[in-house]
């Protein structure tokens, strides 16, 4: 039997197990060995070789009948069982602790010439210019350094200073990648130490701050920052909920049971050490290529450089390494560097250009937010017209001013953010930027509590509001309608065709009906257009509950959390009834969104929209057939593209959702299926480059989940 069909199996098995409660300690330690290999198994699969064997329901059940069994039974809990990176208390100060071996940076190197040269002062240590290379992607994270001693894991620190880092053993232990234990015995040696740097992939990073913002929390600026952030955090709990991973990619310290170096002897490659890692359950740069001769590495850099962006993490270059262990301690180090090792560094992916002007957009919640006019700039691949500034304090605290040149970056995927100003450019012309008193929309004074950064219009009659939320309630996230779109919005509003949510049930409310004659008569719209629009608002009308309560923008309720509140209720309007401690007690609940929750349905408007909307024929209740239809997909990813014939993009958005799969946006290593249509083109080159990717077409789609 396969490895994966073994633990699956297995894991059936201890499933159906973990209804009857082991009676005797023997039989519990056995069943704990098992529950642990195979979670150990299925841990590897998903955070090192990212692949999903089981789904999250089957996961955490085995979870909690290992947890059960170990609280029958504390004393066979093992430092290294699963339920330990669990982290309960929150982290003392961070210690300072020593490096084992210093853990210096690297040189840095930016084109060819540099490389060649690295290449020549290579070769005049070790009389030879045949050498082996290895090159590997240069993450942009935060390093790490992790000592396991008797197979154990039992410390991890930041870099610090280089000499001396800060203790994060709590924060590292939560982080899935890092094996709790590793069977380093085997191979002779009692101690080791590895280094590595802690990413977040661009994937997770996007969802995240799409996520906060939803929350109305801030977001962040870039993966980097908030994986050496999230390392530092005082509490576990919030680290683990962060996505971090380790990508493993240095030995600096190997030792066998007489205290004897085994690094550069038993282990004596590079290439070899780190396939030995991931075999030990570590995850290792996926990129990572032995070459030959120095023009080889020039070119695999170059075309590296290229297509950076297909890479699901960020990388900022690539680093060129010694293969062979020996070679490397003879060629030795600086104080600052390795001499055997060296940064290729992309080119950045910054540009300066002009600020020219403030807009103040009036979200939907009355939010004000600043956003920077720039003269038109190219940036990896987009031009960039236009940058949020967040808030007055984000204005204040870089110092932007009305004429300033500003540095704008764009990082992967990620929006483009501005770094600063370029002081030593300022002519004196430059303006201080004041941030308006009153609303740039109804010019009703703005508030802003204390402890919040955003400055409020808070008149629920503001049209800039009420258009935000008109526009939020049709979108893609929310009601989804066909054929009112942003634009047609607004157009609407400013004709008077709709100036509330549900005015837009009442053009398709009784037929023939002034509203519809009304769009009918305005420029642009055709029987066709017109047809779409009808059938676009009724179909919206029979939309799974979550839709409608993502709609309605209650603060702080995204898609997540809507789905959820969907299953807990059975009409919308239950949720009046709800005291604010029973919504606190939700999954995932916490206090402020509760009480957003508890206002939103105290208010008697909104029960009144609700009812309306009912009444206009929209579904406000918890039609179980609307969900979930089976889990055929589960724990499946997948992303479509070119032309489909047999469904539309929204349809299979529905079809992979309701199978329990889940879409991604973009291609990427955790890209399980690429579903091309006619005319692929980008996406689908990408896709082919990754070889754990599957390529169907609408056909094998659709078999899937026949
Ligand atoms: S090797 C003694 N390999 O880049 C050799 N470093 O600017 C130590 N980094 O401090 C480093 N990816 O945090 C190495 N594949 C890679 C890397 C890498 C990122 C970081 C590391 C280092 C910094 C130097």
């Amino acid at each position: 039997m396969s490895h994966p069909t073994k633990y699956i199996q297995q894991a059936k098995d201890l499933f159906n197990k973990s209804h009857t409660h082991p009676l005797f300690k023997e039989e519990a330690e056995a069943q704990l060995q098992q529950l642990r290999n195979c979670i150990h198994y299925f841990d590897r699969k998903y955070y090192v070789d990212a692949e999903t064997l089981i789904s999250d329901f089957e996961y955490d059940q085995l979870f909690s009948f290992l947890k059960k069994i170990e609280q029958q039974f504390p004393e066979l809990i093992t430092e290294d069982s699963p339920s330990q990176r669990v982290a309960r208390a929150l982290t003392e100060d961070f210690t300072s602790v020593l490096h084992t071996v210093p853990m210096l940076s690297l040189e840095n190197s930016y084109n060819a010439a540099d490389l060649l040269d690295f290449h020549r002062r290579v070769s005049e240590y070790v009389n030879t210019t045949e050498i082996n290379y290895v090159v590997e992607p240069k993450f942009d994270g935060s390093s790490i350094a992790l000592v396991y001693e008797n197979d154990m894991l039992v410390r991890a620190a930041t870099r610090g200073d280089g000499i001396a880092g800060e203790d994060i053993t709590n924060n590292a232990k939560v982080i899935r990648s890092i094996p709790l234990s590793a069977n380093f015995s085997a191979y002779g040696i009692q101690k080791i130490e590895l280094r590595g740097e802690v990413v977040i992939s661009n994937d997770f990073f996007e969802n995240f701050n799409k996520q906060r913002e939803q929350q109305g929390l801030s977001t962040f600026q870039n993966s980097r920052n908030t994986a050496a952030g999230t390392l530092r955090l005082k509490d576990p709990n919030e680290v683990a909920k962060r996505g971090l991973e380790a990508f493993i990619y240095h030995i600096a310290f190997a030792v066998d049971n007489d205290g004897n170096n085994v690094l550069g002897k038993q282990l004596h490659s590079h290439n070899e050490n780190i396939h030995l890692l991931h075999d030990l359950g570590f995850k290792t740069p996926t990129i990572e290529k032995k070459l030959g001769t120095i023009n080889e590495v020039i070119s695999f850099c170059e075309a590296w450089e290229n297509k950076r962006g297909i890479y699901a993490y960020e990388i900022d270059g690539m680093v060129i390494k010694v293969d062979t262990i020996a070679t490397q301690q003879l060629v030795g180090a600086t104080a600052h560097h390795p001499r055997w090792a060296i940064a290729y560094k992309f080119k950045a992916k910054q540009a300066t250009t002009k600020l020219e002007r403030i807009e103040y957009q009036v979200g939907r919640t009355g939010a004000v937010t600043p956003v920077a006019k720039l003269t038109p700039v190219p940036l990896a691949g987009v031009t960039i017209s236009s940058v949020s500034l967040h808030n007055e304090d984000f204005i204040k605290e870089k110092d932007v001013r009305l004429g300033d040149t500003v540095i704008v970056e764009r990082a992967g995927e990620v929006i483009p953010y501005i770094v600063g100003s370029v002081v030593a450019a300022r002519t004196g012309n430059e303006q201080e930027i004041h941030f308006p008193k009153n609303c740039p929309s109804c010019n009703s004074e703005l508030v802003k509590p204390e402890d919040e950064s955003v400055w409020r219009c808070i008149n629920i009659d503001c049209p800039a509001q009420v258009e935000e939320k008109i526009i939020h309630f049709v979108s893609k996230d929310a009601m989804d309608i066909d054929g009112l779109g942003r634009d047609i919005v607004i157009r609407f509003i400013k004709e008077g065709i709709i100036n509330h949510l549900t005015d837009i049930y009442k053009i398709v409310a009784t037929q023939p009906n002034e509203k519809l004659q009304q769009i009918r008569n305005l420029q642009g719209w055709k029987e066709k257009s017109v047809n779409n629009l009808i059938s676009g608002i009724n179909n919206s009308k029979a939309n799974p509950l979550w839709r409608l309560i993502n709609g309605l923008g209650i603060r702080h309720v995204g898609v997540t959390t809507a789905k959820y509140l969907a299953t807990q209720v059975s009409h919308l309007n239950d949720y009046k009834d709800w005291s604010l401690e029973k919504l606190t007690q939700l999954q995932d609940v916490g206090p402020k969104v509760a009480t957003s929750i508890h206002d939103f349905f105290s208010n008697e408007q909104n029960i009144l929209l609700i009812e309306h909307l009912e009444a206009l024929g929209v579904n406000v209740t918890n039609d179980r057939s609307q969900s979930t239809v089976s889990d055929k997909l589960s724990g499946k990813t997948f992303l479509f593209t070119g032309t489909l014939t047999q469904f539309t993009r929204d349809e299979a958005k529905e079809l992979v959702e309701r199978n329990g799969g889940k879409l991604l946006s973009g291609v990427s290593k955790n890209l399980h299926y690429l579903v091309a249509g006619a005319e692929a083109g980008s996406k689908l080159e990408k896709a082919q480059k990754i070889e754990s990717i599957k390529i169907i077409d609408e056909t094998e789609f659709l078999r899937m989940i026949e």
